[in-house]
């Protein structure tokens, strides 16, 4: 069976594009949440798949929009897929030199990951420059520098990167490669180029995001060795082939830190499972600063206890400090904490862009350049506002579920690029929400009596 777009879409219908979410806030949520597996791991574990000939299956894969559009761009290299639930059969073994579209690529900053497999398995690859999230320049000069260091020619042409191998065996070399930035893409693209290299590969100043371990892990199960992967050094001998492989991805962590920050923004005790505790080390102590308490249950399962939210200062940071990705949604908590707090922005310029909609709800916060002053307000009140990117829908979600009234919120086409059944999962902790087309939205002070939530 191969994947289509519509499928996916329809699993959280009305489709992104002209539906939009109705909540009401003021209602205190209650139960356990079921973790979906990581986008962000997923995507570069699909791509990581074209270094392999053989059948590998994935476990764990959530059903979202990136991953979908992720699917359609393997298919078209020439990559096998057939999905039955989170369960994602690939094979490889036919793939061509053949171009991803454009139209695809722009879509997903991610699917540039293609190009570190390709080259080494192929001696050759052609990927557009990527699109993905409206939250900075996004380069990728530090892919491109790093895989010259491996020997490939890169050129750019008209929007295309055209990389090659020259010699007889097209076969990346090994090299000492020392990162300016701990980039996360970077890091995953010359993990994946250096595992059919031929010799030693040394990534300095290197990514330690959890999706980097989980994506050396994916190679290391196909036979791929790789050392140090979680550190600052990564260490991989190049080998001539990997094998097939049965993976399950790990779980989001930034999705449990939404839902974290769901317990705290609402007052409410919520368990989640699965999770990986030490993924979430600075989630935990930011929302403990900020008056919540993260309880380990289990191994795999947080119990959040909530107490009266004070303000605290952030600064986003590469792993192991406080992700870019979790940023908004702690803003969205901070607005309605006692104090002033101070956000700064360090990964990602543009990455602010929900400011002005957590303002249309009342919040009162001022920017200077990458940092936001958060002054507390005892409450936000429900409005109509536009989701700018993905994490800051959740934001807005977030701040929904914590303000007077009905917020509405419109282009939800961020939010299912990487939140697996996100009203669904809020329902069922006693969310007031649902997901309507803008044409049969009634009055913009509607009631949840007055809704489809009857
Ligand atoms: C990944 C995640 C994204 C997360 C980010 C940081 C995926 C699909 N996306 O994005 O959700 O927010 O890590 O945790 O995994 N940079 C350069 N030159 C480069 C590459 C990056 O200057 O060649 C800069 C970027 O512009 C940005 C910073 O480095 O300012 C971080 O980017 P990077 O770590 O590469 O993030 P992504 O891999 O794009």
């Amino acid at each position: 069976m191969t994947l289509s777009l519509d499928r996916i879409q329809t699993s959280a219908t009305p489709q992104g594009d002209n539906a939009v979410l109705r909540l009401w806030g003021g209602s205190s949520l209650k139960g356990h949440v079921k973790i979906s597996g990581a986008k962000n791991a997923a995507l570069v574990v699909m791509a990581g798949v074209l270094l392999c000939p053989q059948d590998c299956r994935l476990r764990n894969v959530p059903a979202l929009v990136d991953v979908e559009r992720m699917a359609q761009i393997l298919t078209a290299l020439g990559v096998k897929l057939d999905r039955q639930g989170n369960i994602l059969d690939l094979n490889a073994e036919h793939i061509g030199h053949s171009q991803a579209p454009y139209e695809l690529v722009s879509q997903l900053r991610a699917s540039f990951f293609a190009i570190g497999p390709l080259l080494a398995r192929l001696g050759s690859a052609r990927v557009p420059l990527p699109g993905g999230c409206a939250i900075g320049a996004r380069p990728v000069e530090l892919h491109v520098r790093g895989l010259q260091a491996m020997g490939a020619d890169v050129r750019i042409e008209g929007g295309v990167v055209h990389a090659e191998v020259p010699g007889r065996n097209s076969r990346l070399k090994g090299a000492k490669i020392h990162l300016d930035y701990p980039s996360v893409g970077a890091t995953e693209t010359l993990m994946m180029a250096a595992t059919l290299a031929d010799g030693e590969t040394y990534i300095e100043n290197a990514a330690q995001e959890p999706e980097v371990v989980d994506l050396a892990n994916f190679c290391r199960s196909m036979g791929a060795r790789i050392q140090g992967a979680g550190t600052k050094t990564i260490v991989i001998s190049g080998v001539p082939s990997l094998h097939g492989t049965d993976y399950s991805i790990i779980p989001d962590r930034i999705e449990a830190g939404t839902f974290m920050v769901a317990g705290a923004i609402t007052h409410s005790e919520l368990t989640l499972s699965p999770v990986v505790p030490d993924h979430l080390s600075a989630a935990i102590a930011k929302l403990r600063e900020i008056g919540s308490q993260t309880i380990v249950e289990a191994p795999d399962c947080l119990r959040i206890v909530p107490g009266q939210n004070r303000a605290a200062d952030i600064e986003t940071l590469p792993y192991p400090g406080f992700p870019t990705d979790m940023q908004a949604q702690f803003m969205a908590l901070l607005t309605v904490s006692e104090g002033s707090s101070t956000i700064s922005e360090t990964v990602f310029e543009n990455r602010l862009r929900h400011v002005a909609e957590l303002q249309r709800m009342g919040a009162d916060i001022r920017v200077k350049g990458n940092i936001a002053i958060v002054r507390g307000v005892p409450k936000l009140s429900g409005a109509p506002v536009l989701a700018t990117d993905l994490r800051a829908s959740a934001a807005l979600v977030l701040a929904g579920l914590a303000a007077d009234g009905m917020t509405t919120i419109k282009d939800l086409k961020h939010l299912d690029r990487g939140y697996e059944n996100l009203t669904a999962k809020m329902q069922q902790l006693g969310a007031k929400m649902e997901r309507v087309t803008q044409d049969v939205e009634v009055s913009e002070n509607a009631t949840p009596e007055e809704s489809t939530l009857k």
